[in-house]
């Protein structure tokens, strides 16, 4: 019955501005809030959220599954190997220099590779953009800069309450009084709390009701500063949560492995959660790749070319020759090191990895649950919104349109036209729904004999 809603009103002639005056959207990231963290606890603002809003189960973020390249994914619309945000980790192949996820935030030439986030592109259309902490702020963009940015400061405090509202309340501020068009607001929780303690600790169900308050506080914010009528909310993550187990005895160890040698490797990225790249010496690929190729059942080891398609981590010059992952509970480790019990990195069709997503404001429907899409649609879903042109990119408005009011217009000839658009449009769109729901049901039937609680997408 959802999706029957959904589809019809897709259908009809969709526009975001109803007023003269143009909508504004605030993009907010709370990194690593798992789809289902909202389950075991209590949240009455993310559900009151839901409620005059626009809900979807999950969405499925970018591969890999990491801060950076997801955050550019939600900035750009592309997927990763497109944007070239490839990992949190600046790295020289050369050199073998190394910088850490913070460090990176200020390598210009890591961000800006070809692909303009939504801050510049709606600067470029006469809009004006802002960023608070948001991955990709510190660097400028083909030599332009956020209007307004505010670049996290080093050793950051990411649990402090109640520095969550005063930056709330500055974003607000910059929307209200500077006039500010579209912002990104990043939170670095339940994230830190996901990895330290694991996704199913009390400590992440705590840092969720904080979580929670402050959706609660920035609803709250927004009204106080006049804002309710013209604001639209989007409020989403960059990744899940998984947990991982210490110390097993089938630990994916690449030093222990028989035949495998670091004389063969010129540069690695390992130790980073379930995933690594490699690069091999020369002469050397084919007997590392032959050497870790099935030899643990949770370890996945792809050439870059011969990737899996659905996770479009290959056709960029920053990817390494010979991709690792592993299974959810594994990580893959140079040496045996692992202090955290939750991590994040694993395929994107794994639902510990799926993320949240909830949207209010004038331009979206009410109490409306959509189904699960990809978080490359959010991005020309927020362009349509601000009524900017998007720059090219990996996502689709058809995926994410249904949230959308239909647009009401003022003149009686268009409305005429629009409606007979509309009754047609609907009739199809029933037609189609019809065709879908049966189709959907002959394929949830079978896939539901052969595995239960898979992968979702491929009903969606
Ligand atoms: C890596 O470092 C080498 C040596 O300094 C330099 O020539 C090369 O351009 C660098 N590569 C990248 C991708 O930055
Ligand atoms: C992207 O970065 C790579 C090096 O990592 C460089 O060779 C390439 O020219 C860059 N492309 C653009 C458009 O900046
Ligand atoms: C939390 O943030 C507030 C506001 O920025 C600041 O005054 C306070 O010192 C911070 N507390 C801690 C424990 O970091
Ligand atoms: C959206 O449109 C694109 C391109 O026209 C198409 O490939 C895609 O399947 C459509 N997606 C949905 C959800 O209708
Ligand atoms: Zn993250």
């Amino acid at each position: 019955m959802k999706s029957y809603l959904c589809l019809l009103w897709a259908s009809s002639i969709l526009g975001a501005p109803v007023n003269k005056q143009r909508q504004k959207v605030l993009l907010i990231s709370f990194d690593g809030f798992r789809w289902d963290y909202d389950h075991d606890v209590d949240t009455p603002n993310l559900d009151k959220m839901a409620k005059d809003g626009v809900k979807a189960p999950y969405v499925t973020p970018p591969y890999l599954t990491i801060t950076s390249p997801s955050h550019f994914t939600l900035l750009t619309g592309r997927y990763v190997e497109n944007h070239g945000v490839i990992h949190n980790m600046w790295f020289n192949t050369t050199t073998k220099l190394k910088k850490p996820y913070y460090q990176t935030q200020f390598v210009n030439e890591w961000w800006d590779n070809g692909t303009l986030p939504i801050w510049i592109t709606a600067q470029r259309q006469g809009l004006k953009a802002g960023s608070l902490h948001f991955p990709g702020t510190a660097s400028s963009y083909q030599g332009e800069n956020a209007m307004k940015k505010e670049v996290e400061p080093g050793l950051y405090n990411y649990k402090n309450e109640t520095a969550w509202r005063v930056n709330t309340d500055k974003v607000m501020g910059w929307l209200r009084h500077e006039d500010l068009d579209f912002v990104s607001l990043y939170f670095g929780e339940p994230d830190g709390v996901g990895h330290k303690y694991g996704p199913d600790s009390p400590q992440r169900q705590e840092m969720v009701k904080q979580v929670d308050r402050t959706v609660g506080y920035i609803r709250h914010s927004a009204e106080q500063h006049g804002l309710t009528d013209l604001l639209n909310i989007i409020i989403t993550a960059d990744h899940g949560m998984s947990t991982v187990v210490r110390k097993r005895p089938d630990d994916i160890t690449l030093y222990k492995i028989p035949g495998f040698s670091f004389s063969d490797i010129s540069f690695y990225l390992l130790d980073y959660g379930p995933s690594g790249m490699l690069l091999p010496k020369p002469g050397k690929l084919e007997k590392v790749y032959n050497t870790l190729k099935g030899v643990h059942p949770h370890l996945h080891v792809y050439k870059k070319e011969e990737m899996p398609k659905h996770l479009h981590f290959a056709k960029n010059d920053r990817i390494l020759p010979i991709i690792l992952w592993a299974d959810p509970g594994y990580l893959i480790n140079h040496l045996p090191v692992q202090f955290n019990k939750g991590e994040h990195g694993f395929d994107n069709q794994e639902m510990d990895m799926k993320v949240f997503f909830r949207a209010v404001g004038p331009a979206f429907r009410k109490n409306l649950v959509v189904e699960p899409f990809e978080s490359v649609n959010i991005y020309p879903l927020m362009c349509h919104i601000l009524g900017i042109q998007p720059e090219v990119n990996d996502g689709h408005l058809n995926a994410t349109k249904c949230m959308l009011v239909p647009k009401t217009t003022t003149s009686k000839g268009v409305d005429l036209r629009q409606n007979a658009f509309t009754g047609l449009a609907a009739v199809t769109g029933f037609l189609a729904v019809v065709f879908i729901v049966a189709m959907s049901y002959k394929i949830f039937k079978k896939k539901s004999k052969s595995e239960r609680g898979g992968n979702m997408d491929e009903i969606f």
